[in-house]
Parts: structure tokens; C-alpha cells; sequence
């Protein structure tokens, strides 16, 4: 009390740049199809242009990632990638999204085999497979060349094949060839061990991005807020990127409180996108980052530097 921070400084910097706030919109596959017009990718995109958070765009996009990143506006985008088994076509992905301006790579680690989803399976629900959201594939050159017939012929065959290239059970061994195909910051998404922050930073990344897929892998597992003082003590001077869980403002500001360099938004934005396309992701993040900001204000924390652990306790 007595602090009364009339003025709130929200920004933060991220792989040099300076972003006005510590949201991010996390990578969600199947985004396309979650718009009334069918294409959630670009309105997303429209809408990162619109409030300045960034969108993490999925490999599985309905739009692909070029026509995506024509839409960020000045707000930076990054692309997350699903290593394909096929070295070069990851490769020729990574380059794609180099050339279309993208300002990092998302690489997820935890998702080479999908969990058990019961509802998922009870629902048949798996629009990969119906030939959605392929598009970065099949407008890949080297994917392309893979199949006998253009996929446009043989629209079957195309998703066949990715069934086949989709899973890449990636080991530590990887990581060098994954750091050797780009120049932009590499990430790795899924990691909640302070183990594999070690590891990871021996093998030359640029971030670290705690999350457990928002509880869609291991049931069972806890929170990936639980792991998140570890995982930034692991990472030292390197920025941590977080997600899985965060609802409300106030999960923001105790994620920035345990270290997080940036949180990330799943689900939330996906609602308002479903609702109300670009309009509606805007108003899902203009309404966590008053409340994140109120919050600031109320409990006397001009900037994000003065949030430290320290601003918590833990209730037993
Ligand atoms: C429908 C759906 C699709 C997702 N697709 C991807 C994806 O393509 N790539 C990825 O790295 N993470 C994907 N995720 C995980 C999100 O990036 C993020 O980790 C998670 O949604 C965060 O948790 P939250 O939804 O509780 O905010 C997906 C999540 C959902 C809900």
C-alpha cells in the first residue's frame, strides 16, 4: 500500500524485441476450423495485429503459415512446429517460416504421439484425418514431391502419407540438427523438468516453454504452474515462456510472479474466436490484460520487475 502506481508498465523483451505485453497466444492445431468463415488462423492473425500480443501459429493450420504471417500487422509471430519424421520436410517447413517473417520456432516436444482423449475418441474427432488443417503440408514442395500424385488428385493419398511423417519421437539427439536448421530463437515447448531445461540449454536454445498442453498428454500430471519455479530456476538467464491453465488475469500475474518471462492463452482465446472471430479473441485478451493490469494497480506493482515471488504466499 502507499505505492499507488497511477501508471502500470506491462511490456517486456523477448528474443530482443520489446513487446507491450507478457501475453502470448499460445499454438492451437484446428484454430482454422473454430471460425464461423473457416478461417480461425487469419482472424487470429488479424487480431494479434489489433492488440499487440503474439500468435504462436500452429503447423496445423487450415490458412497456410505465409498467408498467416501476412496478417500479423507489426505484432511479431512465431511458428510452432511438429517435426515431421522426414528431415526435410521439417527442414523446408523451418525455412518456409524464416522467409514468411516468422520470429521463432516453436518446436513441441510433448506431443509426438497424441495422449488418450476419451472424448476425442468417442467423438471420432481427429479432422487431420478428414484432410483439415494439412494445408502447410500440402502446399510444401518437398511434401509434395513425396507423393505420387498432387494432392489435390489424390487428396487421400496426401493424408495417408502425413499419418506416416506426423509423429517424430524426437530424442536429445535431435536437438542439433534442429538447432542447425535456423538462425531464428529456437524454443522447446512441453518441458516441465528442471532436468530437461539443462539439457535443453546445452544444446543451444534460446527459450524454454513450460507447459503441459493445457493437461491434454498425461492425465494425472500436475499443474504446470507446480513445476514452473524449478523450470525458471534450471533456465537462469534464459526466458521462459509458459502456459496450460491460465484463466483469469490473476493466473497471469502469479505466473510472472514465479518467473515467467511471457504467458501464454489456449483455450480462452479459442472461445472468443469461436464466438466472434477476430472481435472475439480481442475482447478475451483486452479483458485478462485489465484485469492483470487492475491487478497491478490494487496490490501496488508498477512494473513487471516488481513481480517476484515475493508478491505470493502460499495458503496451507
Ligand atoms: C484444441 C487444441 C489444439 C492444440 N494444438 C496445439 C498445436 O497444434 N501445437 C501445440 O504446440 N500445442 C497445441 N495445443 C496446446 C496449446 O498450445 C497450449 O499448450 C494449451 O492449450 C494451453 O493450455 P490452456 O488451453 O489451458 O490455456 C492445443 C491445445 C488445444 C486446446
Amino acid at each position: 500500500m502507499m505505492v499507488s502506481p497511477t501508471q502500470r508498465d506491462l511490456s517486456v523483451d523477448l528474443f530482443g524485441m520489446r513487446l507491450p505485453t507478457p501475453l502470448f497466444m499460445a499454438p492451437v492445431g484446428v484454430l482454422g476450423l473454430c471460425a464461423q468463415d473457416g478461417h480461425g488462423d487469419l482472424a487470429t492473425a488479424r487480431a494479434a495485429a489489433r492488440i499487440g500480443v503474439p500468435m504462436i501459429a500452429s503447423t496445423l493450420t487450415v490458412d497456410p503459415m505465409e498467408q498467416v504471417a501476412a496478417e500479423f500487422g507489426d505484432t511479431p509471430g512465431f511458428f510452432q512446429l511438429y517435426t515431421p519424421t522426414d528431415r526435410e520436410v521439417a527442414e523446408s517447413l523451418v525455412h518456409r517460416a524464416e522467409a514468411a517473417g516468422f520470429k521463432g520456432i516453436v518446436v513441441t516436444l510433448d506431443t509426438w504421439i497424441p495422449g488418450w482423449r476419451p472424448r476425442d475418441l468417442t467423438a471420432s474427432n481427429f479432422p487431420q484425418l478428414r484432410g483439415h488443417c494439412l494445408t502447410n503440408y500440402t502446399s510444401d514442395p518437398v511434401f509434395r514431391s513425396r507423393l505420387a500424385k498432387a494432392p489435390e488428385d489424390d487428396p487421400t493419398a496426401a493424408v495417408m502419407h502425413w499419418t506416416k511423417i506426423f509423429g517424430n519421437p524426437l530424442t536429445w539427439d535431435d536437438l542439433s540438427w534442429l538447432r542447425s536448421i535456423t538462425n531464428l530463437p529456437l524454443i522447446l515447448k512441453g518441458i516441465c523438468h528442471p532436468d530437461d531445461v539443462r539439457r535443453a540449454k546445452d544444446g543451444g536454445v534460446d527459450g524454454i516453454y513450460c507447459s503441459n498442453h493445457g493437461g491434454r498428454q498425461a492425465n494425472g500430471g500436475f499443474p504446470a504452474l507446480n513445476a514452473l519455479p524449478e523450470v525458471v530456476e534450471a533456465a537462469d538467464c534464459l526466458p521462459v515462456l509458459f502456459d496450460s491453465g491460465v484463466r483469469t488475469g490473476a493466473d497471469i500475474i502469479k505466473a510472472l510472479a514465479l518467473g515467467a518471462t511471457a504467458v501464454g492463452i489456449g483455450r480462452p482465446y479459442l472461445y472468443g474466436l469461436t464466438l466472434a472471430g477476430a472481435d472475439g479473441v480481442v475482447h478475451v485478451l483486452r479483458s485478462l490484460l485489465a484485469e492483470a493490469d487492475l491487478l497491478m494497480a490494487v496490490d501496488g506493482y508498477p512494473t513487471l520487475a516488481d513481480l517476484t515471488p515475493d508478491a505470493l504466499r502460499r495458503l496451507t
